[in-house]
């Protein structure tokens, strides 16, 4: 049977994003029209997921009542003929299986995983980082092309990686470690080293928040200590299901398939602005107000 259960961790503190994210979760806040964790979610349904296993945390309810059917709304907008905006609820309603779990302490991405392990048990899922978008408004079917190839390499680890066009931007990332020269979009992975000098990096492929794993990395999570900033770090576990001779697989992201990393407010800020110009409505309206705007600071 094909994988489709994910786990979406959404439980991080979202520091680099305060005060916006002070009594609000990171993954709610609006990119163009939708919050950060509609697009995942969207996402992930078109590539096959059907169980969705939220990994939340304190002040985070907000996600699970962004997902349930909001009766009362819906009749307030029935009732005054709003259909445009009824349509705008309609997600309510697709056939998706979504659980919540509660991380208690913020102990890492690794921790937010291993939270999963009583409710996943023994059987591949995907991992699907909360706070990023993969591709505009969602159109990236990465997760279903990276379940073909787990299935077809009999895969422990299938990590997506973002080419870095700026080879300095590696000491902010995991950067993969390929098995021998890369000559496609799909690749053997040796490993991965977080990050790395400029001159140490193994390549300018860096982690892009999307994985799938078999139960193995449950295995390694259990017993990897604590590491960098007193978390348990994804990286570390899955380090070492590689180095056990697990096998690992990395895919590129397609050019049209950009990541939008909402953890930080400068890619928060391009990736707003990259959906609020895609806008159909509004989006022509923006460039010229741009336009003009960016004209007028120009020195004369
Ligand atoms: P980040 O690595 O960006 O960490 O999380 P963070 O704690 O949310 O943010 P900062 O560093 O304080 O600004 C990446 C993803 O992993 C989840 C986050 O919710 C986000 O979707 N995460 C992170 C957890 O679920 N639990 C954690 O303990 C840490």
């Amino acid at each position: 049977m094909a994988i489709d259960l994910a786990v979406i961790p959404v439980a991080g503190l979202g520091t680099r994003l305060l005060p916006a994210t002070k009594s609000q979760p990171k993954e709610m806040l609006p990119v163009g029209r939708r919050p950060v964790v509609q697009y995942v979610v969207e996402e992930l349904a078109n590539s096959g997921v059907k169980r969705m296993l939220f990994i939340t945390g304190y002040g985070k309810s907000s996600i699970e009542d962004f997902f349930d059917v909001n009766h009362q709304l819906i009749n307030n907008l029935r009732s005054t003929g709003k259909e445009e905006q009824l349509a705008e609820l309609a997600f309510e309603r697709n056939e998706v299986e979504y659980a919540y779990t509660r991380q208690r302490e913020q102990l890492g991405l690794g921790h937010a995983v291993l939270i999963s392990e009583p409710f996943v048990g023994r059987q591949p899922f995907v991992v699907a980082l909360g706070d990023s978008i993969i591709g505009m408004n969602a159109q990236s079917r990465i997760v279903e092309r990276m379940i073909e190839e787990y299935e077809r390499n009999n895969a422990d680890v299938v990590v997506a990686f973002e080419e870095l066009s700026d080879p300095a931007e590696v000491v902010h990332y995991g950067v993969a470690q390929p098995r021998g020269t890369i000559t496609g979009d799909t690749f053997e992975l040796a490993g991965l080293i977080e990050k790395p000098a400029v001159d140490e990096a193994p390549s300018n492929l860096a982690v892009a928040a999307r994985y799938v794993f078999s139960p193995s990395i449950y295995d390694e999570l259990r017993q990897t200590e604590r590491g960098k900033g007193g978390e348990i770090q994804l990286t570390d576990a899955m380090q070492k299901v590689l180095q056990k001779g697990g096998k690992g697989i990395g895919i590129r992201l397609a050019k049209n398939e950009p990541r939008f990393d909402i953890g930080n407010f400068e890619s928060y800020f391009q990736a707003f602005v990259d959906f609020a110009l895609a806008d159909p409505q509004f989006g022509d309206g923006l460039e010229r107000y741009l336009r003009d705007k960016l004209s007028l600071n120009l020195p004369t």
